[in-house]
C-alpha cells in the first residue's frame, strides 16, 4: 500500500464521522421554523396535511429501498471478492428463475403501493367541498407580475395579501391575464396552475393562525422571482377575526390627514397613477377588470406587510422607491415610470401609507 493510501486509509474513519455530522447538520435545519415555506414538517392545512403525508411516506420508503440496494451492493462486494491465491473462475451461470421472478415482483409492488395511495390523495384533494358550509371563495388572477383578488360574496378586490379565517374552507378559482403562472404557498396547499382563459380549483381549509408565504411557481417572465403571495389566516374571534378585516376592508378609503398625504393624493389623481389603480371613494375603476394595464387596488394599501407582490417591505420610504423608478425594483413591471420628482414620490408614500 502506498503512503498516500495508507493515510488516506488512516483518515477514513474521520472523514466519514464529518460527512455524518454535515448531513445531520443539513437534515436539521432543514426542519428549522426559520424555514417558513416548509410544507413538510410544518403543514397549516387540510390540503398541505395530505402532501407532506405523501412527502414523509416516499422519503421513509426511498430510504429503505436505498438502504435496502446499498446494503445488498456491499454485501456481494466483500462475499465475492477474489480471495488472495485463489485463482479459479466463480461458478458460471445464465439466468436464474427465482432472482427474475423476483426483480419483477418487486418493483411491482413498490409502484402499486405508491400508485393506489396516491390516486386516493388526488381524489381527496380534488373533492368539491360540502357547499352547505361557510366557504371563503376568491377569483384569483395572476397577473405580470402581481396577483388580483376578488371576493365575490364580500364584494372585495385585493391583491397579493390574502386573507382566510381559520377552520373555515377556502375555494380558490385560480385563472391568469396574460400567461401561465403559478400559485403556491407551500404550508397551505399545492401548487396549481393560472392558466388564460381557464379556471382551475384549489381548496384548502387552514389550521393555524398567521402568516404563510407563498410564490409564483412557474417561470413566467423577468420578474417571475418577484411575483410572492402572502397568506394572512385569521382567528374566528376577537379584535383580529376575519370578519372584522371584511367590514374593514369593505370601507372606502380613509381621507387624507396630513398636509404630505393630501399632496400625495393630488399627485396620485394628477399625474396618472389614477389610470390604473382603483382606490375606493378616490378613484373608481370597474372593479376586478382584467385588462393588462390595470394595477392592484390600493383602497387599503397602507395595511398590507409588502407592496410590489412580496417584493418590499411596506415602508414609505420603499414606495418612495418603488413609484419613482418601478422598472429599478421590478424588471420589466408594467407600471409606468412617470418621471415623480423626490418630493412628488415622498408625497405619494405618504398618502397610500395613510390607506390602513
Ligand atoms: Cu408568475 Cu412566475
Amino acid at each position: 500500500m502506498s503512503n498516500a493510501l495508507r493515510t488516506l486509509s488512516k483518515r477514513l474513519p474521520s472523514l466519514a464521522s464529518t460527512a455524518m455530522l454535515l448531513l445531520l447538520a443539513g437534515l436539521a435545519t432543514a426542519c428549522d421554523e426559520a424555514h417558513p415555506r416548509d410544507a413538510y414538517a410544518h403543514p397549516a392545512a387540510d390540503a398541505s396535511e395530505i402532501s407532506a403525508w405523501f412527502y414523509n411516506m416516499y422519503m421513509v420508503l426511498d430510504t429503505i429501498i436505498f438502504v435496502g440496494v446499498l446494503a445488498a451492493f456491499f454485501i456481494a462486494l466483500i462475499k465475492y471478492r477474489k480471495k488472495p491465491g485463489d485463482n479459479t473462475l466463480p461458478e458460471q451461470s445464465f439466468g436464474d428463475p427465482r432472482l427474475e421472478i423476483a426483480w419483477t415482483i418487486v418493483p411491482t409492488l413498490v409502484v402499486l403501493g405508491i400508485t393506489v395511495p396516491t390516486l386516493g390523495g388526488l381524489f381527496e384533494l380534488a373533492k368539491r367541498p360540502d357547499q352547505n358550509q361557510k366557504i371563503i371563495d376568491i377569483e384569483v388572477t395572476g397577473k405580470q407580475w402581481w396577483w388580483e383578488l376578488d371576493y365575490k360574496k364580500e364584494h372585495i378586490n385585493t391583491g397579493n395579501e390574502m386573507h382566510v379565517e381559520v377552520g373555515t374552507q377556502v375555494m380558490l378559482h385560480l385563472t391568469s391575464a396574460d400567461v401561465i403562472h403559478a400559485w403556491w404557498v407551500p404550508r397551505l396547499s399545492g401548487k396549481r396552475d393560472a392558466t388564460p382563459g381557464r379556471s382551475y380549483p384549489l381548496n384548502f381549509r387552514p389550521k393555524e393562525v398567521g402568516s404563510f408565504d407563498g410564490q409564483c411557481a412557474e417561470l413566467c417572465g423577468a420578474s417571475h422571482a418577484l411575483m410572492g403571495i402572502r397568506i394572512i389566516v385569521h382567528p374566528k374571534d376577537g379584535p383580529d377575526s376575519y370578519e372584522n378585516w371584511v367590514k374593514h376592508t369593505q370601507e372606502i378609503a380613509a381621507k387624507p390627514t396630513t398636509p404630505a398625504a393630501e399632496a400625495g393624493q393630488k399627485v396620485f389623481m394628477g399625474k396618472g397613477c389614477v389610470a390604473c389603480h382603483s382606490i375606493s371613494g378616490v378613484s373608481e375603476l370597474a372593479v376586478g377588470a382584467r385588462s393588462r394595464t390595470s394595477g392592484p387596488n390600493l383602497t387599503h394599501v397602507g395595511s398590507r406587510d409588502y407592496i410590489a407582490a412580496h417584493t418590499l417591505k411596506n415602508t414609505p420610504e420603499n414606495i418612495a422607491t418603488w413609484v419613482k423608478n418601478p422598472q429599478a425594483v421590478k424588471p420589466g413591471a408594467l407600471m409606468t415610470n412617470l418621471g415623480l420628482t423626490d418630493q412628488e414620490a415622498k408625497d405619494v408614500a405618504a398618502f397610500l401609507t395613510s390607506l390602513k
